[in-house]
């Protein structure tokens, strides 16, 4: 940070007013860096920087969706987003998900039925389960988008922390008619503090997008923007790309290992091929909302994790039986000692 303020004199800039659409050389950045090697075929036109990728849903929000609007959204979902959606008065509908993410002949029929407007999807290492969409369901969605002309909402922050498997493509990939829209985030790849992250969509909602943003903030701190901007320009990023996948894929080993030796006979859980989550489907009548409040305070136990009630929006108890395990800041050996005793925990209340 201090080289770039000082050594290149962009310290003036950082503290300037900016453009509505970001800093053009961290589009450019994110066009070649981050979209092309992923098939992307897009222009910095095409691109929006926003705070966070949180601030991307929200913008589409108020451009898009009315109130009484159906949004379509997995279950299990993102509860944050839900509760963006919620406060512009949308209506949230589930969709079906197996482990191979949506379910595209669930989602046909309710696009059928409801007639929504957005379908939220988060294909690649999917908070909670850490599921990721296969690459038949991507194109499926993107046609289904054009083919019903509704707009697919990809939030694919995850998608470049990958540990192990092949590499997908995102939906937007395959989108040939501009209804896909990609909110991604500089949070997991860069600095979550930073606050960045930017839409992928075409000019036309690039152009209503602009004005959202320029209501809203006018455009996007210009510090964090300078110091990504140059962090990848700098070529900074390959080396750390590689530290945080291999720091990552060691916990998320720790991770599944440890589930797998000590949770109780029956557990199901995912294995994530990225991401920073695992998902764990206790056997039983067992709520994980109870339990938590125990694991957390019990002595022997000090263990926390996201009950799976909360994700999903359909209520009457789904996933009562389900956790969510978040493996990405806890060294392997803390994951080790931490899964063996809340799996000690579980047998006794399974
Ligand atoms: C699925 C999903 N979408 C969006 C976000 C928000 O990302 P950001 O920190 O860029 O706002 C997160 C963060 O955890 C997430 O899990």
């Amino acid at each position: 940070a201090n080289d770039v303020l000082r050594v290149d004199k962009r310290g003036i800039e950082a503290l300037q007013y900016g453009s509505v659409k970001g800093l053009p050389d961290l589009r450019e950045v994110i066009v070649n860096e981050l979209l092309a090697p992923k098939g992307i075929d897009a222009g910095p036109e095409n691109i929006l920087i926003t705070s966070g990728g949180l601030e991307g849903i929200n913008l589409l929000c108020q451009v898009f969706i009315d109130p009484g609007d159906v949004i379509l959204v997995e279950s299990p979902t993102f509860v944050h987003c839900v509760e963006i959606f919620e406060m512009f008065q949308a209506k949230c509908i589930s969709v079906a998900m197996d482990e191979h993410g949506m379910v595209p002949e669930d989602l046909e029929e309710k696009i059928r039925r409801f007639s929504p407007k957005v379908v939220y999807v988060i294909p690649t290492f999917h908070n909670p389960t850490g599921r990721t969409l296969s690459l038949e369901r991507r194109m499926k969605i993107a046609e289904l988008g054009s083919r019903y002309d509704v707009l697919i909402l990809e939030d694919d922050p995850y998608r470049d922390i990958r540990y192990s498997g092949e590499d997908l493509k995102p939906i937007r990939a395959f989108d040939r008619t501009g209804h896909t829209v990609l909110a991604n985030s500089f949070s997991k790849i860069f600095s979550p503090g930073s606050r960045l992250g930017y839409v992928l969509a075409s000019e036309r909602v690039i152009e209503k997008l602009l004005d959202a943003k320029t209501a809203t903030n006018s455009h996007t701190s210009m510090l964090p923007q300078v110091l990504c901007a140059e962090f990848f320009k700098r070529g900074y990023y390959p080396a750390h790309h590689r530290m945080i996948c291999d720091l990552y894929r060691e916990r998320r080993d720790a991770m599944i290992e440890s589930i797998d030796r000590h949770f109780p006979v029956g557990t199901k859980r995912t294995f994530p091929d990225g991401g920073l989550f695992t998902w764990a489907e206790l056997p039983g009548d067992v709520n994980t909302t109870e339990l938590l409040a125990e694991a957390t305070s019990d002595p022997e136990v000090k263990v926390a994790f996201v009950a799976g009630e909360g994700f999903f929006i359909e209520g009457g108890g789904m996933g009562k039986n389900c956790m969510r395990l978040s493996f990405g800041a806890v060294p392997p050996e803390k994951i080790r000692i931490g899964a063996e005793r809340l799996g000690r925990f579980l047998k006794k209340k399974v």
